[in-house]
């Protein structure tokens, strides 16, 4: 049966690091609603420039241009397989209108999975976090650190830091997971569809964690 998964978890938990693994093991695309925006700004569309405001003040981008931009990605044919919903829902209204869209195409959500770190770790992660421009493979200048300070070890490219991974960004992207997204861990939980892993330890432990609570 195909998975149609959401990645839950603060911001740093690791859901995008762990959502590019999970691509290379069950050949399904990711969908991360935050890289989306974040192509729209540096591409400096309409679309990004409003996102960029709301984006570096920690803030969430309303729920309809997140919804298009959603519904329009599922749409695509490499979709039907199954697919990794990172970063979004973020909100129970988000839930409730992804719910009536995938069951419209007859393609629910058939497992949600929380990534569970605590908040004392995630301030480190994130100012750490460093990403390549060409490949954006991650980087993090305490756990995990390129070989050279701003080259990326796989492809050479140029590291950068996000906008939102300032402190102050940071303390208000949590406040905001705290009081809209994690109610979607409740949310999922009545649907039976709720698991949850331990982020905390080595990423390949972590994985090991996060695919046998998926079925293997
Ligand atoms: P988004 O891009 O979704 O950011 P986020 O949810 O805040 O999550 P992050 O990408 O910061 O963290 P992550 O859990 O993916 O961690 P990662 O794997 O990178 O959203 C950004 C913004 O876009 C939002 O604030 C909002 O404005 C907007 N937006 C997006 N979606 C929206 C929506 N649906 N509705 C409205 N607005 C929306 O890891 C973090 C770091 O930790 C890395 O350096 C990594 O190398 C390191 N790391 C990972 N695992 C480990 C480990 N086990 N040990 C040590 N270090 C680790």
């Amino acid at each position: 049966m195909a998975m149609r998964l959401v990645l839950l978890g603060a911001p740093g938990a690791g859901k995008g690091t762990q959502a590019k693994m999970l691509i290379e093991k069950y050949t399904i695309p990711q969908i991360s609603t935050g890289d989306i925006l974040r192509k729209a700004v540096a591409d400096g569309t309409p679309l990004g420039k409003e996102a960029k405001v709301i984006m570096d003040q920690g803030g969430l981008v309303s729920d309809k241009i997140v919804l298009g931009l959603v519904e329009e990605r599922v749409k695509q044919p490499d979709c039907q397989g199954g697919f990794i919903l990172d970063g979004f829902p973020r909100n129970t209204a988000q839930a409730e209108a992804l719910d009536t869209m995938l069951s419209d195409m007859k393609m629910p959500l058939t497992v949600a999975l929380a990534v569970d770190v605590d908040q004392s770790e995630l301030l480190k992660r994130l100012t750490g976090r460093r990403t390549c421009k060409g490949c954006q493979q991650m980087y993090n200048i305490f756990f995990t650190p390129p070989k050279s300070d701003s080259k990326c070890d796989k492809c050479g490219g140029d590291l950068f830091q996000r906008d939102d991974d300032k402190e102050e960004t940071i303390k208000k992207r949590l406040e905001v997971y705290n009081q809209q997204t994690a109610p979607l861990i409740d949310y999922y939980s009545r649907k039976n569809i709720m698991k949850s892993v331990q982020g905390t330890g080595s990423i390949e432990d972590i994985f090991t964690k996060v695919t046998a609570a998926l079925g293997g």
